[in-house]
């Protein structure tokens, strides 16, 4: 049975996302097993001052950390361990003023950690290091984006 971990971030009553997740859940579980990450139950904490910090000197400068930064990374790193047990990844949100809730932001930026979850290389470029990895977005959105000239590639359900 394959592996999925699911991250949503559905705040709002009777969210439309939470029933698209739900449908989600009900015809995956016989084929999947998926951990849910609630990021409203459990949102990856924000990068303001100690753990940026922190997170700058061991991901780019290559310094050891002392225990107190050791100890203020422990959240993020909790999540980029998660992730990287998972080949298979559904997120699910809702758009929020084009992009995407501040959560979700938060926990991508937890977890695109340099040496964990990309590398550079010697020349400058970027290297994803999770390429076997296979990513779901489940989206919602208030608007239609299904034609051109708002979108045209999403897949819209009504
Ligand atoms: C703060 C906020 C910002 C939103 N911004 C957009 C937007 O930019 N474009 C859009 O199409 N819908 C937007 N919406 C509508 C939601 O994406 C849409 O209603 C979605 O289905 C809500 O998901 P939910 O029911 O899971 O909360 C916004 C809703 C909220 C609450």
């Amino acid at each position: 049975m394959s592996k999925i971990l699911l991250i949503s971030c559905t705040p709002r009553h009777e969210s439309n996302t939470k029933k698209l997740v739900q449908t989600f859940i009900d015809t995956t579980k016989n084929k999947a097993d998926i951990t849910h990450l609630d990021l409203v139950a459990n949102p990856a904490p924000l990068l303001l001052g100690n753990n940026l910090n922190a997170l700058l000197k061991r991901n780019f400068m290559g310094m050891e950390l002392d225990a107190d930064e050791s100890e203020v990374l422990q959240d993020v790193d909790q999540m980029v361990e998660q992730l990287q047990s998972f080949e298979r990844i559904v997120l699910a949100y809702p758009m929020y003023n084009f992009s995407i809730p501040a959560v979700v932001k938060a926990w991508f930026d937890a977890v695109i950690q340099n040496g964990k979850t990309f590398k550079i290389k010697d020349d400058g470029s970027y290297e994803g290091l999770r390429q076997g990895t296979k990513a779901l977005v489940l989206m919602t959105t208030g608007g239609d984006y299904s034609q051109e000239p708002r979108g045209g590639r999403a897949i819209s359900y009504q």
